[in-house]
């Protein structure tokens, strides 16, 4: 009698034990769509309602038509951005040569974050890394070409994160896969993205890095168009981001992550730029909207009459804040 009497409570924990080892490998996730977008939506974000989207990059520099400048000048050879750099700088000057004049002077992330806090949004995005590759955190695989080695030598990603989780807001980082000019993205695209080494060389090990060292709870992901997911191994980064990063439980990521995945995979739905769906989704997503019409990043010549209905409460270093009149 003793003795039985004494196993139940045994039994009942191992039982319940069981349960938690069995639940646990039930909640892992597998590197394919069905799997992680089944994932719940973590309730964080759901919440917050409000978010701020701040691009600053080298492009943030010449300050021209859009953070887009590398590419309608280089790669599309757009005659605008040509008459302007013909007028504006000497002969043979280069995209680079922009990144030593990003000094980012009059940063102070304690002020930026004061007036996320008093927009009363509750997450605050910073791109890590735009189209043009230039990390805004030292990077250990963007040699020379990151916001310490160059440009403001200072940590951007590092400072503003700090200050804008001292606020009690969330933090998270835009991170674009392709960069325009990247010579083994090039060489890849050459080959019919049949080969990996920008993936596997570049964006996977950055990411990884990035996501390890910042525990970001957004990854605002994007330039995922040009390849398939399988490319990008986005699947395998997301299991492993799902399952295993620092993040696992808070992490929230867009819809961007290759070809034909906006609208339908990943966690959020962002869908195109600027999209609005004119009825309530089934599924989460997020209005993402610029406040100048033309650009996501600091333009030096727009004019309010280019603003998408927003009041710009500070255009000094390609952030704006406002509400809606
Ligand atoms: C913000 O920083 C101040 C000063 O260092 C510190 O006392 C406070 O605890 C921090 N708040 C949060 C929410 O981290
Ligand atoms: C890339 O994906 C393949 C197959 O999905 C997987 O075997 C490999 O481990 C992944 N590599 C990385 C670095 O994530």
């Amino acid at each position: 009698m003793h003795l039985r009497r004494r196993t139940q409570p045994i039994m009942l924990a191992a039982f319940v034990l069981a349960i938690a080892l069995v639940s646990q490998t039930v909640a892992r996730y597998t590197p394919d769509w069905g799997s992680l977008d089944a994932r719940p939506l973590p309730s964080w974000y759901d919440e917050a309602k409000v978010g701020i989207f701040v691009h600053w990059g080298v492009f943030s520099v010449p300050a021209f038509d859009s953070e887009w400048f590398w590419w309608y000048w280089r790669g599309e050879h757009d005659p605008k951005c040509l008459a302007f750099m013909l007028k504006n700088y000497p002969p043979g000057f280069s995209y680079p040569e922009f990144a030593p004049q990003f000094h980012a002077e009059f940063f102070n992330p304690g002020d930026w974050a004061d007036i996320f806090k008093a927009s009363g949004a509750k997450y605050v995005v910073l791109t890590s890394k735009h189209h043009e590759g230039f990390t805004n955190w030292p990077s250990p695989y963007s040699w020379n070409w990151n916001s310490v080695d160059n440009g403001p030598h200072r940590d951007l990603v590092g400072d503003l994160g700090e200050a804008v989780r001292n606020r009690s807001l969330v933090y998270g980082l835009y991170h674009s896969l392709y960069e325009w000019f990247h010579p083994l993205y090039l060489s890849d695209k050459k080959n019919g993205y049949k080969t990996q080494q920008y993936v596997m060389h570049k964006v996977l090990p950055e990411l990884y890095n990035m996501v390890v060292r910042y525990r970001p709870e957004l990854i605002w992901s994007d330039g995922d168009w040009e390849a398939p997911d399988t490319y990008w191994n986005s699947t395998a980064f997301l299991a492993w981001l799902y399952n295993d990063s620092p993040v696992k439980d808070t992490i929230v990521t867009n819809d961007r992550w290759g070809d034909g995945c906006y609208c339908k995979h990943g966690g959020y739905y962002n869908c195109k730029d600027r999209y609005s769906p004119g009825e309530l989704p089934k599924h989460k997503w997020e209005k993402c909207q610029s406040l100048d019409k033309h650009s996501w990043g600091y333009r030096r010549d727009m004019k309010m009459s280019e603003s998408n209905g927003f009041t710009l409460c500070h255009r000094g270093s390609g952030l704006y804040c406002g509400s809606r009149r």
